[in-house]
C-alpha cells in the first residue's frame, strides 16, 4: 500500500511541491474553493489528467447529472489551476470514462474489496463520497491510516 501511495505522490512532484504525505497542491485558490466545494470537496488534480479536466470544465452546464455553470472569467482562473496540477504519472495519462476519478482502472483495483452495499449504504451513498472513508480526503490525505470505513 506505501508503494502505491508513493505513486500517486510521484504522479504529481513533477509540477507541485507537496505537503507532507499530502496530494492536495499546497495554495488552492479562493476561486476552486468557492466553486468547486460547494456540493463535494475538492478533488485532488493529480487524479485526473489534463484532457478530463478540460472536459468537465468545458460541460459544466451538464455536470454529472446537475448545473454546475460558472462565468467565463471563473471557469478559466480554475481550468488554469487544474491544467498545472493534473496527474501526469502514467496511471493516469489517459482520460478514465466518463471522466470520473471513481472510474479510473487504479481506483477500480485499490477499492475492489469493498462490497455494493458498502457503497450504496446511507453513510457513502456513492462512490465519489471519498470523504465517508478517507476522513482526510479534503486535505489530500489518502493514506491507509486515515482510511476508515463506516459502518
Ligand atoms: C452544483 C453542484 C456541483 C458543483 C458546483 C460542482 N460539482 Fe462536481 N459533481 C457534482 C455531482 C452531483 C457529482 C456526481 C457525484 C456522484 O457521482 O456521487 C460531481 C462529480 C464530480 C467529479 C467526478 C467524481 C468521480 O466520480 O470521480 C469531478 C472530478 C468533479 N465533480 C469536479 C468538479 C469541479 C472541478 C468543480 C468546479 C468547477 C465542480 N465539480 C463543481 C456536483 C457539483
Ligand atoms: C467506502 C469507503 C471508501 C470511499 C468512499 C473511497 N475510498 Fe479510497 N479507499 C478505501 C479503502 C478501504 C482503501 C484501501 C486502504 C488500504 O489499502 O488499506 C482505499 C484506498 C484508496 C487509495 C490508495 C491508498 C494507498 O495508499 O494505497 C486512494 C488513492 C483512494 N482510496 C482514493 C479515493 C478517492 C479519490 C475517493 C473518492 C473519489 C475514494 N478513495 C473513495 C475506501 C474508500
Amino acid at each position: 500500500m506505501k508503494k502505491f501511495y508513493q505513486f500517486l505522490m510521484l504522479m504529481t512532484v513533477s509540477s507541485v511541491s507537496l505537503a507532507d504525505g499530502n496530494l492536495m497542491p499546497i495554495k488552492v485558490p479562493e476561486k476552486v474553493k468557492s466553486e468547486c466545494a460547494s456540493c463535494h470537496m475538492v478533488y485532488p488534480p493529480a487524479f485526473l489528467p489534463k484532457d478530463s479536466w478540460a472536459q468537465i470544465m468545458s460541460g459544466l452546464d451538464k455536470h454529472y447529472g446537475t448545473d454546475a455553470s460558472l462565468d467565463p472569467q471563473s471557469i478559466k482562473e480554475i481550468s488554469q489551476w487544474l491544467n498545472q496540477n493534473a496527474g501526469t504519472y502514467k496511471r493516469v495519462s489517459s482520460a478514465p470514462p466518463n471522466d470520473r476519478i471513481t472510474e479510473s482502472t487504479w481506483f477500480i483495483k485499490k477499492h475492489r474489496k469493498i462490497s455494493d452495499s458498502t457503497w450504496k449504504g446511507s453513510k457513502v451513498k456513492s462512490k465519489a463520497n471519498c470523504m465517508a472513508c478517507h476522513t482526510s480526503a479534503d486535505k489530500g490525505n489518502y493514506d491507509d491510516d486515515e482510511v476508515r470505513i463506516p459502518k
